[in-house]
This record gives C-alpha cells, sequence and structure tokens, in this order.
C-alpha cells in the first residue's frame, strides 16, 4: 500500500475499547466494595450501568461481526486477521457477560447470602474482564493495524457511517458521553468532526451520562496508557500527567484528561469530591 495515502482515523475504536476495559474493571471494583447495605439502593443503579455498558459491548461486537472485520477479511484474508481467534473469543465473552449479568440479578435478592453471592458477582465479572481484554489486545495487535494499513481511509470512513446510522438512538446517548468523558481534547475534536451533530448530541445527553456513570467507584480506573497495547493514534499517554497527579473531574471514573488541569469549572471538578448538601446518593433513582 501507498504509505503517503490517508489512513483510516481509528479514534472512535480506540475510545470504545479504552472505555469498556476501564469500565469492566470498575464494575469489578464497585461489587467488591458493596455492602448489604447498598442492596436496595445502589445495587439498582450498578445494574443500569451494566446493561448500558453491555449494550455497548454488543454493539460493537456487531459492527465489528457484520461491516468491519467482512470488509478486512476481504482485503487481507481471515487468517491474517486472527479471524476464527477472533471469532471465538467473541463467543466466550458473550457467555461470560451473560454470566455477569445473572449473578448480578441473583446479588439483588435480598433473600439470597449477600456475601457469598457478591463473590460470585466479582468472579463473574472479573472474569468478563480478563476475557475482553484478551479479545481486545488480540485485535489491537492484528485487526487494527491491518486495518490502518490496509484499508483506504474513505472505505473506513463510510463503514463508520454505517455503524452509526445502525445504532440505535438509546445506544448513542449513552455511547457518545461514555466515549468523550476519558478522552484528550484532540480526541474529542476528532470525534466531534466525524459528525458535527455529535457536539450537541454530546451537551443534550451528558447529565443523564454521569447520573449512571456515578454508580461506579473510581477505585478501578487502571493507570492512564497502562492497557492500551495498541494504538498509533494514542496521545493521551503523552498528554497526560503520571497516575495519581490528578482527581478526576467528576469524582468517579474516567482517566484525567488535560482538561481537568486546565479548566477547573467547579469545586466537583477541582477537589474530586462532591460539595456538601447536594445529593449525597448520586446513585438514587431519579423522581
Ligand atoms: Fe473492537
Amino acid at each position: 500500500m501507498n504509505s503517503h495515502r490517508p489512513k483510516p482515523d481509528l479514534t472512535l475504536v480506540n475510545l470504545i475499547h479504552h472505555s469498556l476495559r476501564a469500565d469492566a474493571a470498575r464494575l469489578a471494583a464497585t461489587v467488591t466494595a458493596l455492602d448489604p447495605s447498598d442492596q436496595p439502593g445502589r445495587l439498582p443503579a450498578i445494574r443500569a450501568f451494566f446493561d448500558q455498558y453491555r449494550g455497548q459491548l454488543t454493539m460493537h461486537h456487531t459492527h465489528e461481526d457484520e461491516l468491519f472485520f467482512p470488509a478486512l477479511e476481504a482485503r487481507v484474508g481471515a487468517s491474517r486477521m486472527h479471524l476464527s481467534e477472533l471469532d471465538s473469543q467473541h463467543e466466550a465473552l458473550d457467555a461470560a457477560v451473560h454470566a455477569a449479568s445473572d449473578r448480578l440479578a441473583i446479588l439483588a435478592d435480598p433473600a439470597g447470602d449477600f456475601a457469598a453471592d457478591r463473590a460470585q458477582a466479582v468472579g463473574a465479572l472479573s472474569a468478563m474482564a480478563d476475557l475482553l481484554d484478551a479479545r481486545l489486545a488480540l485485535e489491537e495487535q492484528t485487526a487494527l493495524p491491518l486495518t490502518e494499513s490496509e484499508m483506504p481511509a474513505a472505505h473506513y470512513k463510510r463503514l463508520e457511517i454505517r455503524a452509526r446510522k445502525q445504532t440505535p438512538r438509546p445506544r448513542a446517548q449513552f455511547m457518545i458521553p461514555w466515549l468523550i468523558a476519558p478522552a484528550t481534547p484532540s480526541q474529542q475534536q476528532a470525534l466531534f468532526r466525524s459528525a458535527p451533530p455529535l457536539r450537541l448530541f454530546y451537551w443534550l445527553n451528558r447529565r443523564r451520562y454521569r447520573h449512571l456513570d456515578q454508580a461506579l467507584t473510581p477505585a478501578a480506573v487502571p493507570p492512564v496508557g497502562e492497557h492500551q497495547t495498541w494504538s498509533s493514534q494514542s496521545p493521551r499517554q503523552k498528554a497526560l500527567p503520571a497516575e495519581g497527579t490528578l482527581r478526576c473531574r467528576r469524582s468517579c471514573t474516567r482517566p484525567p484528561t488535560p482538561q481537568n488541569r486546565s479548566r477547573p469549572r467547579s469545586r466537583t471538578r477541582r477537589t474530586g469530591s462532591r460539595p456538601s448538601g447536594r445529593r449525597s446518593r448520586p446513585w438514587a433513582a431519579r423522581s
């Protein structure tokens, strides 16, 4: 291939992989820290977040299976992109996600043994996170580099547009702020440029997303960049300070971005703690 041709912009898939990894770990850490008093209030919010997370994972795999991987296979062949391994990992991951969902449902049963059910739920979520990481790592070692080297940017762009059109609106309402929250400014701009309505869509849906996101603990956020096994377009590692030098802007969740550092807008963003007198249980159901 011509080394001077435009390469596909893989910003979106990189952000999806990042958020999938980060929140698998956060879900496991969140459930680990639960106690029985969380069962009636916080656990339903965690399950609501998990349902959204599961929807994003399912949709991502559907787009890969129906759009991106067939297009890449036509260019490079199945063996070169390790398609059979990707497919088998996909099936194993589906089963793990299903098991994690079942375990969270069992944990919500007030008649159950909370400690035992919590341990089972944590085990299921951890297994899901491990399988997810293996699946994404293989994709990042095979399919994504081949996409970048072998697929014309215009072709990849058309696939992304088709994927976007196939995304149900409720999925997009979670997805856009979910991806934007941890993105660097350059990644945010790249994503907004890819489809101008995304910027407005983000602003319209970010509060609803934050409400869901606050059910999860910030403790499981992986060190910035550590989990990104492949990306030739990842300015995040260069742009951010070392782990632990910033607090996340939403008292939660995401690896900090340069925006956190340069433009504090509220006490929450400056300190990482919620102002006193505000809602103390952000995961509580909205009235
Ligand atoms: Fe992927």
